[in-house]
């Protein structure tokens, strides 16, 4: 598999320069060519300083590149489903930051035109390649904490920069947007399944967005779920699964980098914790670039398609009703 994969990055976001960019090029199969800024002389200035040798002025021109073959979408989440499906219809593969629309009919239409297109297209929820909560879900699975009966997974953060684009309503700013899916990707990963019923409750912010939001997930088999996420509460990233034997934590889960060993806490049905499963410092955003690389290589599906996609924002849209409605919400 000898083939390298052309990476275009859109746009000079924090993430893609920052996480992105490295994680490619430690990945197999892949190389930055090319980014791209509103403002050309930063897109020249992030060339330089991050070794990229082509870069634009446009978005427009990154899209019509034809040695890029995959672009990476870290646009403002109000961002996301336009420029999306403007890369499927350049011919062009994507890997979409989360969440990967505002709505799931919104993550339908991106899903639609990526088929129609024939290329690939995933949401950038790295944690799911990391070898952690596979642990967790195959020892779920093979009944290793008895019967699965409660998944508790939260995400909070001090937003404290006011100019940040997460404040602005406009750009699909707000907790449940950027954090709170992976809480409920956790869960839907986990169970292997999509809830029933969902009951939230949402704060709102001055500034319009959502800050604080709490929900209750029922799935089938009497399984049921928390999940939380926040604008306004020190940093958590976390999920426990509870079982009628025993449960499983992972303290640090939702980001794993080469900073830190991955690790699962198993605890027993009282007081003792029977043991602390290791894994390692695995970088979790080079494991997801690995697969779509490969997935281009041999014309499948990256493990985690768009479709993916449009189930965690149906829990979203489920949410965001709930709270509005102030009732459960069936899916
Ligand atoms: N998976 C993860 O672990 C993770 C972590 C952090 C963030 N993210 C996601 O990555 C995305 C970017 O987050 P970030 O913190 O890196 O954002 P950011 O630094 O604010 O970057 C967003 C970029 O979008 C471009 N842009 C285009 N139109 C814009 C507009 N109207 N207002 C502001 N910027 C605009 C700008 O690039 P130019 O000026 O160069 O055109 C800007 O640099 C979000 O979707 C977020 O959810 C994911």
């Amino acid at each position: 598999m000898a083939r390298q994969i052309r990476w275009g990055i859109l746009s000079t976001a924090n993430h893609a320069l920052k996480i992105l960019v490295p994680a490619i090029r430690e990945a197999k199969f892949g190389e930055v060519v090319a980014i791209v800024s509103r403002d050309a002389a930063k897109a020249q200035q992030a060339a330089t300083e991050h070794g990229i040798p082509t870069s634009y002025g446009s978005y427009e021109a990154l899209l019509a590149d034809p040695n890029v073959d995959v672009i990476y979408n870290p646009l403002p989440n109000g961002l996301h489903k336009e420029w999306t499906i403007k890369i499927a219809q350049a011919g062009k593969h994507c890997l979409t930051e989360k969440p990967m629309a505002l709505n799931a009919a919104d993550a339908q239409e991106m899903v639609t035109a990526f088929r129609q297109a024939g290329k690939k297209l995933a949401e950038a929820f790295q944690w799911r390649h990391h070898p952690q909560c596979q642990y967790v879900r195959d020892t779920v699975r093979a009944g290793g904490i008895g019967d699965l009966r409660l998944i508790e997974a939260g995400f909070s953060f001090m937003l404290d920069r006011p100019k940040d684009v997460r404040w602005d309503p406009a750009l699909g700013g707000g907790a449940l947007y950027d954090v709170g899916c992976y809480p409920i990707s956790v869960v839907r990963y986990i169970t292997g399944a999509e809830p029933l019923s969902v009951t939230s409750h949402v704060h709102w912010h001055k500034r319009g967005v959502d800050d604080l939001v709490v929900a209750t997930l029922e799935f089938p088999g009497e399984v049921f779920a928390t999940i939380n996420c926040a604008f306004i509460l020190p940093l958590r990233r976390y999920y426990e699964v509870v079982g009628t034997t025993g449960s499983l934590m992972v303290p640090r889960t939702y980001n794993p980098t080469k900073a830190f060993v991955g690790q699962v806490i198993r605890r027993g049905v009282d007081r003792e914790t029977l043991e602390t499963i290791r894994f390692g410092r695995k970088n979790s955003y080079a494991l997801m670039v690995e697969d779509f690389n490969r997935a281009v290589i041999e014309d499948r599906d990256p493990l985690f398609p768009g479709e993916d996609g449009v189930k965690n924002m149906r829990v979203i849209d489920a949410i965001f009703q709930s709270a509005r409605e102030g009732r459960a919400v069936t899916l």
